[in-house]
C-alpha cells in the first residue's frame, strides 16, 4: 500500500509537517509505503485558463500544456493507493502552493476519464498554528476541492495550535488505520 502525503507548507518540520509525519508515521508502523512531497520546493504555476472560454487546452489534449513540476506530481498522484494532502490554514483557507496544484489537478481530472485519479481515497489536514481560526473553514475548502477533483474523500482532519498534540496521535492511528483500509468502500 502506497501512501502519498503532499504537503503545501514550505517548513518540513513545522507545525503542518509535524501533524503530517505523524500520519507518516502510522502509516509506516504499518508497512505502508509513504512518500512525501513539500509543495513549495516544486515549480507549479498556476492554472493559467488557456483560452476564451475558460476550458482551457487539457479540453482538447492530454495532460496541461504548461511544462513544470505538475504532470510528474500529477503521475504520483495517480499511481498511490492513497492521498493525503496537508495545508497550513492562511486566511481560513488553504496554502498559495496546494491551491495551485489543486486547481489544476482538478482541470486535467475534469477531462482526461482515465488518469486513474477519480474515485481515489483521500483525506485532508488544515493546521491553523496561530491564533487557531479557520482551520475548519480551510477544510471545507480542501474537502470541496478533493471532492470536484474526483477523489472520495474519506476523511478531513481540522487542527489548531491549541490541539495540535492531541491530533498528532489521532493522526498516528489515522495512519496505522489507512495502511489497511485505504478506501471508504
Ligand atoms: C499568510 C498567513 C495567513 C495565516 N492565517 C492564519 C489563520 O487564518 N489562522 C491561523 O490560526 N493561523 C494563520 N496563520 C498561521 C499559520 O497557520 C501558521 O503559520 C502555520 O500553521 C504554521 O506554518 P507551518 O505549518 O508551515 O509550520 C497564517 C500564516 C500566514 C503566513
Amino acid at each position: 500500500m502506497k501512501l502519498l502525503i503532499i504537503n503545501g507548507s514550505r517548513n518540513p518540520s513545522g507545525q503542518t509537517g509535524s501533524a503530517a509525519a505523524a500520519l507518516a508515521d502510522g502509516a509506516r508502523s504499518a508497512q505502508c509505503d509513504v512518500e512525501m512531497v513539500l509543495l513549495p520546493e516544486l515549480k507549479i504555476e498556476r492554472c493559467r485558463q488557456c483560452n476564451a472560454q475558460g476550458w482551457g487546452l487539457c479540453n482538447q489534449q492530454k495532460g496541461c500544456v504548461i511544462e513544470d513540476d505538475f504532470a510528474a506530481l500529477a503521475e504520483k498522484v495517480g499511481s498511490a493507493d492513497v492521498l493525503a494532502f496537508a495545508s497550513p490554514v492562511y486566511y481560513g483557507d488553504l496554502s498559495e502552493s496546494l491551491r495551485a496544484f489543486l486547481d489544476r489537478l482538478r482541470r486535467i481530472c475534469t477531462f482526461e476519464k482515465n488518469n486513474g485519479i477519480k474515485g481515489k481515497a483521500a483525506l485532508g489536514i488544515c493546521v491553523a498554528g496561530g491564533g487557531g481560526g479557520g482551520a475548519t473553514r480551510c477544510a471545507a475548502s480542501l474537502e470541496w476541492a478533493l471532492t470536484t477533483t474526483g477523489f472520495d474523500v474519506i476523511d478531513m482532519i481540522p487542527a489548531r495550535r491549541q490541539n495540535l498534540e492531541m491530533k498528532r496521535e489521532l493522526l498516528r492511528t489515522v495512519g496505522a488505520w489507512l495502511a489497511e483500509k485505504p478506501s471508504s468502500a
